[in-house]
């Protein structure tokens, strides 16, 4: 996606060769015209599928995921990081460790928003191993729901996230994919 590629090369900082800051577009200052094309960008894409519901994971999912449900005229349901007193025992969990933080957390989807009806196009901000993705395939699996799609904005090439979904068998498709961030330079995939 044209505009997409372009806002990383003119806004995005490399932090080191496996972290990139999207921060003044994505993930704290969001861009909403970005936003927008990214809506119909991914609704285009897997308008066929059928897709009932978008699925993503909290917090820098929820832009673009909301964006994609309008085009599709579906709910979408957020993933939650962090249990609250709320959400009774009626949910489906698993932990996902994220290795580019170091950090692992309980994902949460109540059972009240999935149906194994349900054919689940899932949105994320970044692919680098998976893990987040795997964990919400999980849940979704686990209410016997389909998964459709995964849509992701920025995939990480370099790192296993693309190749540990698509042999699962996994309909991937990313926004933008970078082949490389070694010597302060961000590098695509075409
Ligand atoms: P994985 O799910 O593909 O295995 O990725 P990983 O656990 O390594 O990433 C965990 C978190 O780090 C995610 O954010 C993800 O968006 C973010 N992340 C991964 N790589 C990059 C990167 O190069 N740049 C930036 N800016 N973020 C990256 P999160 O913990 O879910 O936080 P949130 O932003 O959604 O709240």
């Amino acid at each position: 996606m044209e505009l997409l590629k372009k806002m990383i090369l003119e806004n995005g900082h490399i932090i080191n060769e496996n972290v990139l800051k999207v921060d003044s577009f994505i993930n704290h200052q969001v861009s909403p015209s970005l936003m927008k094309e990214i809506g119909s960008e991914f609704y285009n894409y897997f308008k066929d599928n059928k897709i009932t519901k978008i699925i993503t994971i909290e917090s820098s999912g929820i832009a673009p995921a909301l964006m994609t449900a309008i085009n599709f005229n579906v709910p979408m349901v957020i993933l939650k990081k962090q249990t609250s007193s709320i959400l009774n025992e009626n949910v489906y969990q698993t932990n996902v460790k994220s290795f580019t933080k170091n950090t692992t957390y309980k994902l949460t989807l109540s059972k009240d928003y999935i149906s194994k009806e349900d054919k689940i196009l899932i949105i994320d901000d970044f692919l680098a191993s998976g893990e987040a993705a795997k964990g919400a395939i999980k849940l979704i699996e686990n209410a016997g729901a389909e998964v459709s799609g995964i849509g992701i904005i920025i995939e990480k090439s370099f790192q296993s996230g693309r190749k540990t979904l698509e042999d699962q068998g996994y309909r991937l498709y990313s926004l933008a994919r970078i082949k490389s961030l070694q010597n302060n330079a961000i590098e695509f995939l075409d």
